[in-house]
């Protein structure tokens, strides 16, 4: 089989002519490969295997492009990468490897191109074209990777504990690919990771999280989830989620499995938006659920303070899985203590005062947690689901009108700590706090539009309640 039509970018000619110069042998592999075969458009990078010294074919390479890229040399690995028109460009030697068991640093033995596609994680992935000049284009396809694309499997093309043991990472890689390409995973393979899941454990969380945010990223995350879960890697990784399992039952009452619950609220949420934090914000937004989960015979199964407890404890699992804790995590802390909010404005028709108040707590994020609870919305019952879903449409048009009007959102009160202090020519003091407070609770009540006059009139109201004078 030729896939010349897949090697039409200008590169690929020019790292033939260089290798060509060498006198070594050159082949394209990997992802880019797997992806054009698959559709999936063309590839930002390129992994292209030498059967001989990668770094020096990057070097011809370089060389012989017009613009005469910078060469970036990674010595301990034997690889060299340069970047053409915004395509990564990585040169590697084909080598052999065997991996230690506490490490995934492997030591190298220059190979041929068949130890390389050994070597590799699946057998979608050690496709290899020729560049050769005499064959380029020529498919290398060892372990009918083609079949597997065909048939959408993803599987291993040595035995499953070999290949998962040498890097633990693949266990991973194995249930993203499956979610982002809605592959399945062999039956072999998918027992071996389970056996060999704790793993894991020497892989940086970093990798981790890389191929998390890719399963998170997917159409529909929870192919990934359950794969995860079912896997034990979950358990290793998330042991928040894992937490959620369960159903209990005292006196014939029950609360829902909040696994499955916080799955389906992750796929909703993904039909809406693209956004990474967000859908993170729908995985977490239960985790509290667990360490605060009570039963009492008057009110049942409770969760008391879910949200507070579950925005604490996404800032221990990004710090422990270090991620960082910048203003994504505090976007999603946020959307977790609040994630509750809105609900009871779906329940009702929401007063402007209480869609006020939502405004001024979730300030820029209130669309996104207003996403978020439709999200949160997996009852069966369709004429709940129906009146949940329009009184949140409500809500949303209320928080345009409210906030025409109003202009809470980032609210900063009109009338300052200063103001006061000169009003009633006060030092420091409690009495300064008061009258802010009463400012603040009521032009969220609507009491008092939000603006300086009628702020100004309730401050001279509260200072004289208190006993203060008018300077
Ligand atoms: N590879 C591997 N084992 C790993 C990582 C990568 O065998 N743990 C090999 C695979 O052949 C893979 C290639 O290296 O195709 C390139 O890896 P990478 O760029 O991480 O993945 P891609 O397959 O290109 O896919 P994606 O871009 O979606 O990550």
């Amino acid at each position: 089989m030729n896939y010349e039509k897949a090697l039409q970018h200008p590169i690929f000619k020019v790292i033939s002519k260089s290798a060509e110069e060498l006198k070594i042998d050159s082949y394209v592999i990997g992802g880019f490969v797997r992806d054009f075969i698959l559709n999936r458009g063309l590839a930002k990078d390129i992994d292209v295997v030498a059967v001989g010294d990668g770094i020096k074919l990057a070097k011809q390479v370089a060389k012989n492009l017009p613009n005469k890229p910078k060469v970036q040399v990674f010595k301990t690995y034997g690889t060299a990468m340069l970047m053409y028109n915004g395509i990564e460009v990585e040169f590697v030697g084909a080598r052999k490897e065997s991996y230690t068991a506490d490490s995934r640093n492997p030591s190298v033995e220059n190979g041929t191109l068949e130890d390389d596609q050994n070597r590799r994680d699946f057998t979608i992935n050690a496709l290899a074209l020729n560049l050769n000049r005499n064959a380029f284009g020529a498919l290398l396809d060892p372990f009918n990777g083609i079949t597997d694309l065909k048939i959408k499997t993803i599987k291993t093309p040595l035995n499953p504990d070999i290949t998962y043991s040498d890097d633990p990472l693949r266990m991973l890689r194995a249930i993203r690919f499956a979610t982002q390409l809605n592959f399945t995973i062999d039956a072999e393979s998918l027992k071996s990771i389970t056996r060999n899941c704790d793993r894991i454990k020497i892989i940086t969380n970093e990798r981790i999280v890389t191929e998390l945010h890719k399963i998170i990223e997917s159409d529909t995350p929870s192919t990934g989830f359950l794969l995860l879960e079912k896997t034990g890697l979950l358990h290793h990784i998330l042991p928040e989620l894992t937490a959620l399992k369960g159903i209990d039952e005292v006196d014939g009452q029950r609360h829902k499995d909040n696994f499955y619950h916080t799955l389906e609220v992750v796929d909703n949420i993904s039909k809406n938006t693209t956004d990474l934090w967000l859908r993170w914000a729908a995985l977490l937004h239960d985790i509290g659920k667990a360490p605060t989960k009570k039963f009492n015979k008057k009110a049942g199964w409770t969760f008391h303070a879910h949200e507070f407890e579950g925005s604490k404890m996404v800032y221990k699992l990004f710090k422990r899985l270090k991620m960082p804790l910048n203003d994504k995590m505090k976007f999603v802390q946020k959307l977790v203590f609040m994630s509750s909010r809105p609900i009871v404005l779906a329940e009702d028709i929401a007063t402007d005062s209480a869609v006020r108040r939502l405004i001024f707590d979730a300030g820029d994020y209130v669309e996104d947690l207003m996403t978020l609870c439709e999200a949160d919305i997996t009852t069966k019952n369709p004429r709940k689901f129906e009146k949940y879903h329009n009184n949140f449409k409500i809500v949303r048009n209320k928080i345009i009108e409210v906030e025409a009007r109003d202009q809470v959102r980032n609210f900063q009160p009109p009338i300052s700590g200063e103001d006061i202090i000169k009003a009633f020519n006060l030092k420091p003091s409690r009495e300064i706090g008061i009258i802010k407070e009463a400012i603040k609770e009521a032009i969220l009540e609507g009491d008092i539009p939000n603006d300086f006059n009628a702020a100004y009139a309730l401050m001279l109201k509260k200072g004289s309640d208190l006993g203060l004078t008018k300077q």
